[in-house]
């Protein structure tokens, strides 16, 4: 067996990405480029995503991300041994451009394709640098998705609890937007909580019940919201940013500890590992409290570095190569799905997460 190297496409959100990684047989992660432009600027007039600017930006600039990885990388077309291109969950119109760019290539070049779930994609993206062998316990958080799932192997997913209303990254671009923060807003409030006191306001710490694992943050963000708008000095500012990321991070690591305890009983002798990764991941605060609890319930903490917990389209190749490795590659007719759970049972068992006409949302 020779190593495998994966061209990797991500085009889910506002991030056009692109990225060339190989594998060594022996499981040796090297990332060979990961270009990403953001589209940040395009999108922070509107205070958020705006999927058709997205789409039509992934259009203009897929094929010159595409041509940036393979140049840094130093390699060409030639040199690939398959490509992998975000099939979903994901804005619709973009997750097609990157797609349908993966498949030429693919077909052009006749490499195998890999489809891979974004998801997939963000469970993996610790193991980009350090060798987190499966099982592992994650925490994934993004501004789509709050999930514990348990990762028992490429693909294998069960999922422990889910956000009922918004995505923990959701609850951070909310109540930064109320704070008058620009977009996006995970990264700025983190900055003004600096300042902050987060005991200054008294936020409601939501529980759902012990072992119920599920999320919710709309009651937190309507509460502060609603201190938002009375505001009357900078300094309150501070530390209601403050209040609201102690808030969250509670949140996170109550229902992590509760996570950590019932994966114990399910992996008698394992080895207990805990990854935290998604774009929250890059938050410091949320990162030494997740740190702490590990640490308490006899976990090993890891997380990604900051530039691979936010989108970025190594861990898509990674995702894809470690797929390839064992033999799964997807037809030319995979289609791009808006919405695809990770562990379809636990989405499609769900009472509180009705499946809709498109499917399981979560
Ligand atoms: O993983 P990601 O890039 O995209 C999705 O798949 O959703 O995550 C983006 C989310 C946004 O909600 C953003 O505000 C949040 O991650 N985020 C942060 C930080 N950096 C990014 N939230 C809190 N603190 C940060 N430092
Ligand atoms: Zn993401």
């Amino acid at each position: 067996m020779t190593p495998l190297t994966l061209l990797g496409i991500e085009t889910s959100c506002d991030e056009t990405a692109a990225a060339v990684v190989r594998r060594h047989t022996d499981g040796r992660v090297e990332v060979l480029s990961s270009i990403i432009a953001s589209q940040v600027a395009e999108h922070a007039p509107f205070g958020g995503v705006v999927p058709e600017i997205a789409a039509r930006a992934h259009v203009e600039s897929i094929d010159g991300i595409v041509a940036q990885a393979l140049s840094a990388a130093g390699l060409g077309y030639e040199d690939l041994s398959g490509v992998a291109a975000t099939a979903g969950p994901g804005l619709i119109g973009g997750v097609m451009v990157g797609l349908a760019f993966g498949k030429a290539v693919a077909l052009a070049r006749s490499l195998p394709l890999v489809a891979v779930n974004h998801l997939e994609g963000h469970a993996v993206s610790a193991r980009l640098t350090r060798d987190i062998p499966y099982p592992f316990l994650l925490l994934l958080v993004s501004g789509g998705h709050c999930q514990l799932l348990a990762v028992e192997g490429v693909g294998q997913c069960q999922r422990m609890g889910t956000t009922l209303d918004d995505a923990a990254g959701e609850a951070f671009d909310k109540i930064a937007k109320s704070l008058g923060l620009p977009y996006p807003g995970g990264p700025a409030l983190e900055n003004l909580a600096r300042d902050g006191h987060p005991a200054a306001y008294d936020l409601p710490k939501v529980r759902l019940g012990k072992g119920n694992l599920d999320f919710s943050f709309s009651g937190l963000k309507t509460a502060a919201a609603r201190h938002a708008a009375m505001l009357t000095s900078p300094e309150q500012a501070a530390d209601l940013a403050a209040a609201s990321q102690e808030a969250i991070a509670w949140q996170l690591a109550d229902r992590t500890a509760q996570a950590m305890e019932l994966y114990k009983l399910a992996h008698p002798g394992a080895g207990l590992r805990f990854v935290v990764a998604g774009g929250v991941a890059a938050n410091g605060a949320i990162r030494s409290r997740l740190t702490q609890t590990a640490q308490d319930h006899g976990f090993s903490f890891d997380a990604p570095p900051l530039v691979y917990c936010t989108d970025n389209a190594a861990m898509i190749a990674l995702a894809g190569a470690e797929r390839l490795a064992l033999g799964l590659t997807d037809p030319l007719s995979f289609a791009a799905r808006p919405r695809w759970p990770l562990d379809l049972a636990a989405a499609a068992a769900s009472p509180s997460h009705p499946a809709g006409r498109k499917g399981a949302k979560a």
